[in-house]
């Protein structure tokens, strides 16, 4: 019984205008409020982070979404398991240098990048134009210190991994919301399997529901469309501990993303940016 479905969804988007100019960086000086409805956009206007409810929910919460689409198509949320029930959530860099959202007023935050860093006080958060929300070191080697990509909720943009790698411990998979206004994390997981044949494994709770097949180093035997489309390049690794599989588009102007859904659907939605 197969409940995935790779599909392909040609969406043509008009993109709107957009000349007001935000930061894409969040700093000791510069932190984002809810109640003033602020976010940072990257560089490119591709991605905004900020606020937002998902569907009919009034609980805030923190994602990543296309910044030139009307309607938030959130690709990444912070505080998936912890909302906020007002507008007064800031996003800041705390005292030891993470990227943390708070309550008002409250001392604990509901999320936070949560990782130990040398030197604090000395990082910033920047929005790129992949999607990528990374945290840097304020020097001049720029380290990333932590990245979303590296924490995936249900979506998985271009150059997104999933899979592992043993000697970093990075260990990426997806999983859906519980329902279009819950971004909570639900019953369907979509991640790599070790083995003889490596191969990717979507889960209901911990019941495999579908496979892909193993890889025949051009695509997944299982999805045999992979081989019908030349607008994807796929990157199958499985080198010195990582195993891991990603994709981009050929032609940088069409914009992806695979989706785990709600239902155990994973599709791959396909637009064009032009
Ligand atoms: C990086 O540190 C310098 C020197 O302290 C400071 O002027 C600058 O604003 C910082 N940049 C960011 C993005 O935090
Ligand atoms: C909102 O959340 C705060 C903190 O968790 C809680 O104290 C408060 O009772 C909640 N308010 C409502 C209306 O649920
Ligand atoms: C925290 O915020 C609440 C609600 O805005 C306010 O009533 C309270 O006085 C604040 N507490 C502190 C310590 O600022
Ligand atoms: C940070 O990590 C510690 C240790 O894993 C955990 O106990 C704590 O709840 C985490 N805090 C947040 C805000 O995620
Ligand atoms: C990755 O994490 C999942 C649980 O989220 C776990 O079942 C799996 O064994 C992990 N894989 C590796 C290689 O550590
Ligand atoms: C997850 O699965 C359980 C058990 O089948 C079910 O009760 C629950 O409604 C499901 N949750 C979602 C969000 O679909
Ligand atoms: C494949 O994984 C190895 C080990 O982590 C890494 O050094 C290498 O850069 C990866 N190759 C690609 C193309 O990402
Ligand atoms: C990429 O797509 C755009 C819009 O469809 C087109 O104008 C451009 O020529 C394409 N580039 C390549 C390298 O095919
Ligand atoms: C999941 O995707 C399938 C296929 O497009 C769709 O029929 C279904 O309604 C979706 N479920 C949710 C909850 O969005």
């Amino acid at each position: 019984m197969s409940s995935v479905k790779w599909l392909i969804r040609l969406l043509l988007v008009f993109f709107l205008s957009h000349f007001s100019f935000s930061a894409d960086t969040i700093t000791l000086d510069h932190f984002i409020h809810d109640n003033n409805d602020e976010a940072i956009v990257s560089a490119g206007n591709i991605f905004a982070l900020g606020f937002f409810s998902p569907g009919s929910s009034t609980n805030r919460y923190v994602g990543i979404w296309y910044y030139q689409i009307p309607v938030k198509t959130a690709v990444w949320v912070a505080n998936r398991d912890n909302p906020i029930n007002d507008t007064s959530g800031i996003l800041r860099i705390d005292g030891r240098g993470n990227l943390a959202l708070f309550q008002g007023n409250q001392t604990l935050p509901l999320w936070s990048t949560n990782i130990s860093i040398a030197g604090s006080g000395n990082s910033f958060a920047q929005i790129l134009d992949s999607g990528n929300l990374v945290l840097l070191q304020n020097d001049t080697g720029k380290a990333i210190l932590w990245q979303s990509f590296g924490h995936p909720t249900n979506t998985w943009l271009s150059h997104m991994k999933i899979g592992f790698n043993l000697r970093t411990g990075v260990n990426q998979s997806y999983t859906s919301w519980k329902s279009p206004d819950d971004p909570g994390v639900g019953n369907y997981t979509f991640r790599m399997n070790p083995g003889v044949s490596p191969q990717m494994v979507l889960y209901k709770g911990s019941f495999p529901v579908w496979r892909s097949g193993t890889w025949t180093g051009i695509m997944w035997s299982g999805i045999p469309e992979m081989e019908q489309t030349l607008l994807f390049n796929h990157y199958f690794n499985d080198t010195d501990g990582e195993l891991s599989f990603t994709s981009d588009t050929v032609n940088a102007s069409l914009i992806t993303r695979y989706v785990t859904n709600e239902t155990g659907v994973t599709q791959r939605i396909l637009w064009n940016a032009v």
